[in-house]
Formats: C-alpha cells, sequence, structure tokens
C-alpha cells in the first residue's frame, strides 16, 4: 500500500511540472488525504481547464503506487485561505523536502500545502467528535450541546463548533443570547453550561439567511480553527449538518482523526438514511464512537409504560451494520426549564433529570472510548 510520503512526493512532481505553466493556469493542492487506495485531495485554481489535465496527470503519478480512486475538489484559487489560515489534519508527516511543507511558505503555482492549525494535530491532545447522520432533524443538535454539557458536568474541558454553518442551532438551542468578544484580534468563544461554543449564528443578524458558494463553508470551517481564541480543551464536538455534503467532507479532510457518533431515531427509513453518514466515516477511516438513538420511546406520565411511537430497532440495527455499539437510547422529552432561570436552556436536560442521567452515562461511554484508545497508542 502506498505510503503518504509517497502520494505526497508523486503529487510533488505533478507541481513541478506546473511550475513552468502560465499564471493563469496556475494552481495549489492541498488537504491531501491518503486512505488506503484512495486519495482526496483539494486543487484550488482560476482556470476550470486546469481540472482535466490535472486529473490525467494525477492518475498518471498515482496509478502507479496503487491509489485506485482520486476525489479532487477543485475550488477557485481566490478563495484560498491565506498560508496563515489553511490548514489540514495531516496524520502524517509531510517529507522536508515537499513543496509548501510550511504554515509560511506560500503554496500558489506548486502544491500539497499542508499547513495545519495547532489544535487539529493529532498529537494536541483533543479528542474531535463529530455528530453526524445522514438523515435531518434526528437530533445531531440536541444530542451535541446537551453530551458537551454532560462532558462538561464530568469535569471536562468542552467545545462545540457548531458546523452547520447555513443551518446553525446550536446558540439557541443552548440559550445564548450574547455575541462573542474580540481579543487580540481572535473571537472568544462564549461559555455556556461550562462549555466554549462557536457558531456562525454569532455573526448573522437578524437571523439572515447566509448565502455563500460552497469554497465559503470551508474557509469559514477554517476560521472555526484558526481565529478563535479557545481555550484548554479535552473534547471539541462538531455538530454537522445533514448529510454526507461539503461541510461533512471538509470535517474528514481537515480532521482525519475525528471520530463520530451517529444519531438516528428508530424508524428504519432513518437508520437506512443515517447509515450514509457511517458509510463515509468508514470510508474515510473516522472511527465511529458509538450510535445515538434519539426519540426512541415516549414514557407515559401515568403509566409510565414506554411507548416506541415512532418504531423500535432502527439504532440497533444500524450499530450492527456499521459494526459499533449502540451507546444510548434518548426518549422524547423536552427539559422542564423555565427562561427565568439562571443560565436557562430551551434544550439542555439539567444533570438530576431522567434524560440529564442519559446524557451523563452517554458521556462516560465517550471518556472510556476515548480514554481506553489514548492508553493503547
Ligand atoms: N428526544 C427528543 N424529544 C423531543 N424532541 C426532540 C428530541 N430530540 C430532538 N428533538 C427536537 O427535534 C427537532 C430537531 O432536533 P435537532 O435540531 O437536534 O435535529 P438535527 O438532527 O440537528 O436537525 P438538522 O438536521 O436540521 O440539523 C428540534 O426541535 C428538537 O428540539
Ligand atoms: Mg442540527
Amino acid at each position: 500500500m502506498a505510503t503518504r510520503e509517497q502520494v505526497l512526493e508523486a503529487i510533488a512532481q505533478v507541481v513541478q511540472a506546473g511550475e513552468s505553466a502560465a499564471e493563469s493556469d496556475a494552481f495549489i493542492i492541498r488537504d491531501v488525504v491518503v486512505k488506503e487506495l484512495q486519495v482526496s485531495l483539494t486543487v484550488l485554481s482560476n482556470n476550470a481547464s486546469v481540472q482535466s489535465t490535472l486529473e490525467t496527470a494525477l492518475s498518471a503519478v498515482l496509478a502507479p503506487l496503487g491509489i485506485d480512486t482520486i476525489h479532487a475538489r477543485f475550488r477557485p484559487l481566490e478563495e484560498r485561505p491565506e498560508a496563515s489560515q489553511a490548514s489540514v489534519g495531516n496524520q502524517t508527516k509531510q517529507p522536508d523536502n515537499a513543496p509548501g511543507s510550511t504554515a509560511s511558505e506560500p503554496v500558489r503555482g506548486h502544491g500539497a500545502g499542508m499547513e495545519e492549525h495547532q489544535l487539529l494535530h493529532p498529537d494536541s491532545g483533543v479528542q474531535f467528535i463529530a455528530v453526524a447522520s445522514g438523515k435531518g432533524g434526528v437530533g445531531k443538535s440536541t444530542v451535541t450541546v446537551n453530551l458537551a454539557a454532560a462532558l462538561a458536568r464530568k469535569g471536562k474541558k468542552v467545545g462545540i463548533i457548531d458546523a452547520d454553518i447555513y443551518g446553525f442551532s446550536v446558540p439557541d438551542m443552548m440559550g445564548i443570547e450574547e455575541r462573542p468578544d474580540i481579543l487580540n484580534d481572535r473571537v472568544v468563544p462564549i461559555r455556556s453550561h461550562g462549555v466554549q461554543v462557536m457558531s456562525m449564528g454569532f455573526f448573522v443578524e437578524d437571523n439572515n439567511p447566509i448565502v455563500w458558494r460552497g469554497p465559503m463553508l470551508g474557509k469559514m470551517l477554517r476560521n472555526f480553527f484558526n481565529e478563535i481564541a479557545w481555550d484548554k480543551l479535552d473534547y471539541m464536538l462538531l455538530d454537522l449538518p445533514p448529510g454526507t455534503g461539503d461541510i461533512a467532507l471538509d470535517v474528514h479532510q481537515m480532521i482525519p482523526h475525528s471520530k463520530e457518533i451517529i444519531v438516528t431515531t428508530p424508524h428504519a427509513t432513518a437508520a437506512f438514511v443515517a447509515a450514509r453518514a457511517g458509510a463515509m466515516a468508514i470510508q474515510t477511516e473516522h472511527q465511529i464512537i458509538g450510535i445515538v438513538e434519539n426519540m426512541s420511546y415516549y414514557t407515559c406520565g401515568n403509566c409510565g409504560e414506554k411507548d416506541y411511537i415512532f418504531g423500535r430497532g432502527g439504532g440497533g440495527r444500524l450499530a450492527e451494520a456499521l459494526h459499533a455499539d449502540l451507546l444510548a437510547q434518548i426518549p422524547l422529552g423536552t427539559p422542564d426549564n423555565h427562561p427565568s432561570e439562571p443560565d436557562f436552556s430551551p434544550s439542555i436536560f439539567k444533570e438530576n433529570t431522567p434524560i440529564g442521567q442519559l446524557y451523563i452515562e452517554l458521556a462516560e461511554q465517550v471518556i472510556a472510548r476515548c480514554d481506553s484508545e489514548s492508553a493503547e497508542t
């Protein structure tokens, strides 16, 4: 199997060959991720015709290494983040002689730029957990904010990145009304329920819709690492938008060592759709910590019996299909919180409630799994 170094060297050949090309054909290659026989990368160029030439050139140099799939995303060069902002999770060290190997070196015209933010480095000690599902509305954001609060209640230092850039909901769910301060040119995350939070929602006035082209989304996500004054962190949860679109791919590329929790409802169809996110995690070798089945049942207030109104078994089947464990089954319910309470949140369950306890148990499982893995490495 090809090593990352071999792949980078092969890509460097393509880059070198392109160095004599005209200015208008300039390109940058970054975000190179090597997973078994697959390579994914991002090409920045202002010339659309570079695409087919580069694809041919890349497969010519990578095929002899046994790479059978190249996933190249093409984006305009003008959207290139500044060198200090560009980042990619590169688990394997780049060869010292590879172009663009330092954060300050411009990578324009000769690619494989591998800058990374300290937080994203696999040795940063921060456990990244993306909360994903192929399906919308299953409770990803609800699970994210409650798991984050539960981890904080267990004494962990926790951050949330609301990676649902268009459909942000974390600030509302946590009851955050203030806007972040700027300190030394960096945005300071809002602290709520013991959790550091960053969301696009903090920068949007009056809930105006955000209309951005795809590349801006990835850029914004990068800024959420680079431009933010994160305090020390043990866990960083990423609330992903539904599906397996650009943002999910950005997260996979930017943080290859991120782990995942897949959320589903008990309905068979929901589990089937949620599985797509799981399949993507497997394909990109993101470790799936486990499955959370949300809206599992309704507990009758009078008789205490469980009513499985959305069906049964979706979480279990999904866990089986993804060779993962079903970590929690969260019932239907809303927190009994009142706006007059200090630190009011419409979505976070108090610790001393039955659902609050389920999230504490979920947090304990997450901690145990992440700890045992760090102990192994
Ligand atoms: N266990 C639950 N019981 C009752 N309501 C719930 C539960 N979980 C989530 N909800 C509600 O369902 C709606 C969707 O939840 P949420 O926003 O967390 O889902 P999502 O998967 O993040 O959605 P999207 O795909 O739009 O990001 C919200 O109104 C939330 O309050
Ligand atoms: Mg959501």
